[in-house]
This record gives structure tokens, C-alpha cells and sequence, in this order.
């Protein structure tokens, strides 16, 4: 078997992985030029890394070698969303997605269909009236965000304008927490990113307890009644349903479905898309392949063991980059053009190929709830 091609000593984000998208994806196209290969080693938090960007790799990472390449419990999210399904493995995950899938399919599912509706008509209808320059990925996140709000924690804007917006601001302070140093100091009249993160995750607990207590409608009340390892299991997981990640994934996607489709040269594009829900499904596919609105994901090896033929030893990390997968030329030809055809041509029934949702046994469990929210 092989080495991976590739340094493990050279850093890749050390301390400005601030830049959280841009950085790692110019990064890949580099050493995959470099390497002549889609799969090559480097260093990411202070660990030997395999980095995936082929649909081979990624196969084998997610599926194949699921039960090899585990969750990091000691994942940067954890300082910030503390213990939740994202960071597991073995039982307890698999008890935890059962519990939680339950609320984001089937009869739940559907029971959100008007709610969302009647958001999205409310949050739109003056974008198409107004006539003036907006920027829609803004408009975006505030429906992304009132949706969430709604259906997780039944807070509603109209209902209750001031805890509205105290959740929405403590919200984006604790995103930000994910994106600072983790260094948490406090002197008076400044706090540091991190501390500001920590203090806004305390203040929405508070809030998300008190909802689990006084609420037994919707979501929350669902979520209360599920059979939950402990006590603080329900509200660690609606502190990460509603996290600002969400609206921004959201938003993410429906402004890149809008630049894809702007222009007087899209416009037959546009007619088919509003006729023809295959083709609108063919479209967002084809956003999703070319913008997945994060990263990827991030596992540890558990034994010595290969990817893509090549060695991974034991405790060394694999990250797979969505944005690198989806322009693997083996599977997607003219991989960096927008071409919705190719979903009911050569690559009909291959939507399992795409990995913006994960894949295998760890895949979103939001990925149908985001399905009807985009349509
Ligand atoms: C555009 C929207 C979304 C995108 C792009 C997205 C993307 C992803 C990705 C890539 C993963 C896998 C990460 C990995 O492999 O390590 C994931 C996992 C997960 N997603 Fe989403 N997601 C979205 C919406 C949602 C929603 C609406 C929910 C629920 C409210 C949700 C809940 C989760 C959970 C709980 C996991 C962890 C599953 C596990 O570890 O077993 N996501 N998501």
C-alpha cells in the first residue's frame, strides 16, 4: 500500500482558519495540481491529515469505512455546542439519531408545510414589489432564521418581537464563538470573541430551558417527550438546531440558486425550473454540486487502515472537502460547468454522490426538512 502523497508537517489553516471556506478549497485545488492526486496528506489542527477530494475517497470515508473513521469528541464545536449528536459514535449515536429523525420526517414533516409556506410568501413578497438593488443573501438568512426560530422553538416575530430578537442577536454572537480563537478573556470594557460566544451559549440555555419547561406544543414539545440519554441531551440539541449555521447553510444555497438562474441568458432555465419540478429538482442539485454550503467533515482514524489505497495509520485525521468532490472529473464532465441536464443524463440517479448533506450511516438528518424549505 502506498503513502500518501504530500507533507504531513506543513500547516494548513494553523491560526487564520478564520477564513473558513476560501482558504481550505484554493488550498485543495493547489495540491491537487501538485499531487496529480485528489487524495494527498497534510496537517490540519495539529494533526496529520488525508485530505478527500475524490468521490472514490469520500465512498469509502462515509460508507465503506464508516465504522473505522469516528467523530472527534474533542471537535472545536464541542467548546461551543458542548455534547450533541454531531461529535458521538457507537450506540449512543445511533440511539440519538433514532430518537431525533423521527421529528424531521413522516407526519412532523408534514405538519410544517403551511408554517413554512406562509413565512416564505410573508418574507418574500417584497423582494419581487420593491424594484431596488437588495442583497438577497441578507434577506435569505432572515428567513432561514425566522423558519428555525418558528418551527424549533416556536418564537415568532410577530408573537414576541423583543425575545425575537434577543435570540437572533445571541445567536450570531455564539456562531461567532466557532470562528475566534478559543481563548476566552475578559477585562473590563472588552471580551474577547470567544467569551462574548460563551456568555451568549449560557443566555440562550436559559431561554431553551425555560421553552423545554413552559411549552409542550410543536417542536419543543416533541423534542421534551423523546427518549433522551440524559437530562440536558434535549436542550444541547436545540441550541444546535437553532445555531446560526443553519440559516446561513440555508441561505447559502437559495443565493447561489438565484446567481446561477439571474441573467436574460438563464431565462428558458427559469421557465423550466417553474414548470417542471423535475427540472427545478435537476437545478438544485446542480447549486448544491457547485456551492455545498460547508466545508465537509472531519473524522479520526480508529486503527490502522487505508483510503483510496492509500495508508491512514491510526489517530491520523481525514477531512473530506465537498467543494473539491463535487468537481471530481471521473464522475462530473465539465465539472466546473452549471449544467442541470447532466442529473437526468449521465449522471441520473447518482444524487448519492454528492456529499454537501455528509453520506453513509452519519449523513444529515435535516436533509429532507431543508429539501422542502429550499423548494
Ligand atoms: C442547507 C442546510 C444544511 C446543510 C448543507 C447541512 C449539511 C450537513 C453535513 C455536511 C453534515 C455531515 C457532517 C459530517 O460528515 O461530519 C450534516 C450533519 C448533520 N446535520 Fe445538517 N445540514 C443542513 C441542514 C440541517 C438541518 C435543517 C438540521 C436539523 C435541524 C441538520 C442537522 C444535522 C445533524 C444533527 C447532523 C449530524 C448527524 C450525525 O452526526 O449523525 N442539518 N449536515
Amino acid at each position: 500500500m502506498s503513502t500518501l502523497p504530500g507533507n504531513a508537517g506543513v500547516s494548513v489553516l494553523g491560526d487564520k482558519s478564520l477564513e473558513f471556506y476560501r482558504e481550505p478549497v484554493c488550498f485543495c485545488l493547489q495540491r491537487i495540481e501538485k499531487h496529480r492526486s485528489r487524495v494527498f496528506q497534510s496537517r490540519l489542527l495539529n494533526r496529520p491529515t488525508a485530505f478527500i477530494c475524490s468521490v472514490q475517497g469520500v465512498r469509502e470515508l462515509l460508507c465503506e469505512k464508516s465504522g473505522v473513521f469516528l467523530k472527534d469528541p474533542t471537535d472545536l464545536m464541542t467548546n461551543m455546542y458542548g455534547d450533541n449528536i454531531v461529535t458521538t459514535n457507537g450506540e449512543e449515536a445511533c440511539l440519538l439519531r433514532l430518537s431525533l429523525t423521527s421529528l424531521f420526517t413522516g407526519a412532523c414533516l408534514e405538519s410544517w408545510n403551511d408554517y413554512i409556506t406562509s413565512v416564505c410568501e410573508r418574507c418574500l413578497k417584497d423582494l419581487s414589489v420593491s424594484g431596488q438593488p437588495e442583497c438577497v443573501y441578507s434577506v435569505f438568512k432572515a428567513l432561514g432564521t425566522e423558519l428555525v426560530l418558528g418551527l424549533f422553538l416556536n418564537v415568532r416575530p410577530e408573537e414576541q418581537p423583543e425575545l425575537y430578537q434577543e435570540i437572533t442577536q445571541l445567536c450570531t454572537q455564539h456562531w461567532h464563538g466557532l470562528i475566534s480563537a478559543p481563548v476566552s478573556v475578559k477585562v473590563p470594557m472588552w471580551s474577547s470573541g470567544f467569551c462574548t460566544a460563551l456568555e451568549a451559549r449560557d443566555k440562550l440555555m436559559d431561554i431553551i430551558r425555560d421553552r423545554l419547561d413552559t411549552d409542550t406544543q410543536g417542536f419543543v414539545g416533541s423534542l421534551a417527550s423523546l427518549p433522551l440519554p440524559d437530562s440536558s441531551s434535549a436542550s444541547q440539541h436545540l441550541l444546535l438546531f437553532i445555531s446560526a449555521l443553519i440559516p446561513k447553510a440555508l441561505a447559502s444555497l437559495l443565493t447561489s440558486f438565484t446567481l446561477a438562474l439571474s441573467g436574460n441568458e438563464q431565462e428558458e432555465t427559469r421557465r423550466r425550473a417553474r414548470l417542471d419540478p423535475d427540472f427545478l429538482h435537476s437545478v438544485l442539485l446542480e447549486v448544491q454540486r457547485l456551492w455545498p454550503p460547508f466545508i465537509g467533515g472531519r473524522r479520526i482514524a480508529s486503527q490502522d487502515t487505508s483510503l483510496a489505497g492509500f495508508h491512514v495509520p491510526k489517530g491520523h485525521a481525514a477531512m473530506y472537502i465537498s467543494h473539491s468532490v463535487h468537481r471530481d472529473p471521473e464522475v462530473f464532465q465539465q465539472p466546473d460547468d452549471f449544467l442541470p441536464e447532466r442529473w437526468s443524463g449521465r449522471n441520473a440517479g447518482q444524487e448519492h454522490l454528492l456529499c454537501s448533506f455528509g453520506g453513509g450511516p452519519r449523513n444529515c438528518i435535516g436533509v429532507k426538512l431543508t429539501d422542502v424549505f429550499i423548494k
